[in-house]
């Protein structure tokens, strides 16, 4: 939640700092603002720096309406250090004043936040108690001022001979000893990135719990709160470390621990390009993104096998002998990454005969689960920032438990603290609404479960071959969906006056109706609700009235007889009480026709893979209704794509 963009080198940096704003903005959209450091035309060589802060409550448009008043030749058009910021409310309503940047008693620093500053009260408190007084409603001016006062004692103690002599040469040395000592006074969350007007070419930053990445170029270098920011200007990228602090001037960087030990952040080369972050011809990401399913599904599954035919995680630091004493699996995840969980325990059950629980991460800790050194835990996230998941990771490591993350973000906090990674190679997801991350998550939910069934020696090699050629043959499968979307798209704008849409499903389809309920909800602000389909008698069919829009998730014919003719019992049962059925169902089968007010057919596939057909028309189908609703789907109201609180 919230997105940040840092710049310091020779070009204007406003430009660079509001694109980088753009490609963020699904981190938050409840207001935007930039800081920078410049100088108007007409002063004189000998006036130091001003510091320019613009920032409008809304989405960034709102910003950038603003920002296009300013003349060409002004401070904040020609300055080449910035930072910006697109937020997503936690302390304050979402106004102009509570919008970042925010500025230090004497006006001469900015600073901006993604996080939460959990002792920011007692903080405050203790700031008003010394004069100082606030403007706005958020933690983050807590930071701002603090820095002030840092940086102050810093340069007091340099006067008085008492400071390190290392930071005598260099202000932007003394700003980043500041900010070190203001972020070993602060508890919570936060990324954090400060410009002082007294500083020239130089921007600091900090990180605890909160992602942060440094872009290194020539003569100029960017931080941001993911790549995608910078992605246009630099694929050479380093992700920072916990509790790191990171100074950067155009010719340097320079990474701290918060204590002042010098450290190093793990380098990595970006390989996807800008095109992937952009929209490329549609009206919305999530339409984009929806079409580059199968080119997602493919890549997750590339380059899966060793020349040996064994199956291969990105990193793993598990011992073979450790992976054989697994005993028991926790999946934890949030949103639609559980209803991957979900569809994960039916193949990881079926395929280890381990016990297999799936958790919502947020539920997790507090319920004092079970683990020990023999127990994995999965944690699935497409961010790999979801404060939820990222807490559950860290309780399952202290109780010694192993944990595996599925992540489709590199370098970021979970797979970083996880034991092994397998990582979804789904390129950039920018709608907030997931898409391809669940298509791949559900593939690399699949590989888990194969790869633990040839650790422990339960399947054989040629066993785990089949199902990865059947895997191969899904990037297809989705295709041929795709193709057959025109009726969905109709048949949407239709349901668009609906008061409430249900969606039933057994085994596997259970997850994938909780996943259609999800996209409407969120997208089309729509009552939409996912169940179990032999659930349904034992309360909520008493919501089906004449009319109720139900959608059925069928099993394959071909799979269990048991599961598919009791889905078609259950569809039945509904349409008996008046609802309308949208059936979902494998081509060629005949028996769900006469039950089906409309049929939507996808390709036959084994049982435990079909969510990656079944899934499909079900976001078209959300995507289209709130379209035709009028809203934004990739920014739905309220929402966030990377929950970075609790
Ligand atoms: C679904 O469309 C949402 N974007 C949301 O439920 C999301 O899946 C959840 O917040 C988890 O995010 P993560 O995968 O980044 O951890």
């Amino acid at each position: 939640m919230c997105g940040i963009v840092g710049y310091v080198g020779a070009r204007p940096a406003l430009g660079i700092i509001v694109e980088g704003l753009r490609r963020l903005e699904y981190r938050g959209y409840d207001s935007a603002g930039v800081a920078v450091l410049g100088k108007d035309s007409g002063a004189s060589p000998d006036e130091g720096l001003d510091l320019i802060t613009v920032k409008r409550a809304g989405k960034l448009g709102n910003l950038e309406q603003e920002l296009a008043a300013q003349a060409p030749e002004s401070a904040i058009n020609t300055g080449t250090t910035g930072i910006g910021h697109t937020r997503w409310a936690t302390h304050g309503s979402p106004t102009d004043r509570n919008a970042h940047p925010h500025r230090s008693r004497n006006g001469r620093l900015a600073i901006i936040h993604n996080g939460i500053i959990e002792n920011f009260a007692a903080l405050r408190a203790e700031l008003e108690a010394a004069g100082v007084e606030f403007v706005s409603e958020t933690d983050t001016e807590c930071a701002a001022h603090l820095l002030e006062q840092e940086l102050a004692n810093v340069r007091a103690e340099l006067a008085a001979g008492t400071a390190p002599a290392a930071l005598a040469d260099s202000r932007a040395e003394q700003l980043a000893e500041a900010m070190r000592r203001m972020c070993r006074r602060l508890e919570g969350a936060f990324t954090l990135l400060a410009v002082d007007a007294d500083t020239p070419d130089a921007v600091v930053g900090a990180r605890r719990n909160s992602p942060l990445v440094v872009g290194r170029s020539e003569g100029e270098n960017f931080l941001a709160s993911d790549v995608s920011a910078f992605i246009a200007h630099t694929r050479e990228a380093i992700e920072l470390g916990q509790d790191q602090v990171v100074l950067i001037t155009p010719h340097a960087v320079h990474i701290t621990t918060f204590d002042g030990t010098p450290t190093e952040g793990k380098q990595f080369h970006i390989d996807w390009d800008a095109a992937a972050a952009e929209k490329g011809g549609f009206d919305y990401f999530m339409l984009k993104e929806i079409a580059e399913q199968p080119r997602a599904v493919a890549d997750t599954l590339r380059g899966r096998l060793s020349p040996t035919g064994e199956l291969m995680m990105d990193e793993t630091r598990l011992t073979e002998a450790e992976l054989r004493s697994v005993d028991k699996v926790f999946i934890v995840a949030c949103g639609t990454a559980y209803h991957a969980g979900l569809v994960a325990k039916y193949a990881i059950e079926h395929w280890t005969r381990l016990p297999c629980e799936v958790e919502l991460a947020s539920e997790f800790r507090y319920r004092d689960p079970v683990l020990d050194s023999s127990t994995l835990v999965v944690a699935i996230s497409q961010s790999g920032e979801t404060m939820d998941t990222l807490m559950a990771l860290r309780h399952a490591r202290a109780q010694k438990a192993r944990v595996l993350a599925i992540c489709n973000t590199h370098g970021s906090s979970i797979p970083r603290e996880s034991d092994a990674v397998l990582y979804t190679h789904a390129g950039p997801e920018i709608a907030v609404a997931s898409t391809k991350a669940f298509l791949t998550q559900l593939v690399a939910c699949y590989l888990v479960g194969l790869y633990l069934a040839q650790a422990r020696g339960v399947k054989f090699a040629d066993e785990v071959r089949a199902v990865l050629d059947q895997l191969q043959q899904m990037p297809g499968a989705v295709d041929q969906v795709l193709e057959t979307m025109d009726a969905v798209r109709a048949l949407a704008r239709d349901l668009a006056s609906s008061r409430s849409v249900l969606f039933i499903g057994r085994h596997v389809g259970y997850p994938v109706a909780l996943e259609g309920a999800l996209k409407l909800k969120e997208l089309a602000y729509m009552h939409a609700e996912g169940f179990a389909a032999g659930e349904l008698k034992h309360g909520p069919i008493a919501l089906i009235e004449q009319g109720t829009p139900v959608v059925c998730i069928v099993p394959s014919p071909v799979g269990k007889d048991s599961l598919h003719d009791k889905v078609v019992s259950n569809i039945q049962e509904v349409r008996a009480r008046g609802a309308r059925t949208i059936v979902i169902a494998e081509v060629g089968d005949t028996s769900v026709r006469p039950y089906a007010d409309h049929l939507i057919e996808v390709p036959a596939t084994p049982t435990l893979l079909a969510p990656l057909v079944t899934t499909v028309p079900l976001q078209v189908l959300a995507c289209e209704i709130a379209t035709a609703r009028g809203h934004d789907v990739d920014q739905p109201r309220n929402l966030a794509k990377s929950v970075t609180v609790e």
